[in-house]
């Protein structure tokens, strides 16, 4: 895994939007695996930015989300492609006939379930997979003890992820308590992985990430299986990890070789 530490949460979007960017850039057909929650937001900005300033285009692009509520459907303010309408889809130009969410309202829900892993590899698989992270390391909806090899499928929430979750709702207003995620074996599908982590609320879940053994009990630990995952992380959210120093001294390298392969 490729560690970066950055001062705050302008400078993780910063960075998490620049390796969007570029990618589409480079593959203009891209493949995104989105996610959503507060975390990903400022990113999605820098993304419409880019897109209104000309400097990316989304024609091309398909999207897989990671995961919806389960009993909500599109319209439903509070689901997940209510959310990706809002911040970025109705923002930029895509065929938004080529942005997939899993169905909230999917009547067979275990049929929905086999459908969307198959149009991911109809789609030729995802190239870049967005994730934020939940406060017990959760990534999509794959909560502690979720099967590390998991594919796409109907989960419960932990108490924990719909306390968290709570604040998006009003009060008295119906909050589904399970979901459709992709797995976290469809996750570890994806040819790079881009985590953002910001604030000290998700500084445990950080360290167990990375430092932590690999354990269902953190899924976010799967990661450390991953041949091409990047964790984007402001110093709240790396505060407690013990080998800071050794992670900003390999960006450093990393650095230096990039400018040494960009001038030969
Ligand atoms: C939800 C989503 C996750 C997200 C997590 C953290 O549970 N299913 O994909 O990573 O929230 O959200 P936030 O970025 O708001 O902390």
């Amino acid at each position: 895994m490729q560690i970066v530490i950055l001062k705050n949460s302008v400078e993780v979007a910063e960075y998490g939007a620049n390796i969007f960017i570029e990618q589409l850039q480079a593959k203009p057909d891209s493949v995104l695996g989105l996610a959503t929650g507060s975390t990903p937001m400022s990113l999605y900005r820098q993304l419409i930015n880019a897109n209104q300033a000309g400097e990316v285009s989304f024609v091309k692009v398909k999207s897989f989300n990671l995961d919806e509520y389960l009993g909500l459907d599109g319209s439903h303010p509070q689901s997940y492609r209510y959310f990706m309408n809002e911040q970025l889809f109705d923002h930029i130009d895509i065929d938004k006939s080529q942005t997939f969410v899993p169905p909230g309202d999917a009547q067979d829900p275990i049929e929905a379930c086999e459908r969307y892993e198959n149009q991911i590899i109809e789609a030729g698989g995802i190239d870049i997979q967005l994730l934020g992270i939940g406060r017990n390391g959760h990534i999509g909806f794959n909560e502690p003890s979720s099967g590390l090899m998991s594919r796409t499928r109907v989960k419960t929430l932990t108490k924990a992820t719909i306390d968290d979750n709570a604040r998006f709702f009003s009060e008295g207003e119906y909050q589904p308590h399970l979901s459709i995620t992709m797995g976290i074996g469809t996750i570890l599908d994806a040819k790079k992985v881009v985590l953002l982590a910001t604030g000290d609320n998700k500084a445990d879940a950080i360290k167990a990430t990375v430092e932590g053994a690999l354990s269902a009990s953190c899924p976010a630990s799967a990661l450390q299986l991953h041949r091409n995952a990047v964790l984007v992380l402001d110093e709240a959210a790396a505060s407690k990890l013990s080998d800071c120093d050794f992670y900003r001294h390999i960006e450093v390298e990393n650095q230096k070789l990039r400018a040494s392969l960009a001038k030969s």
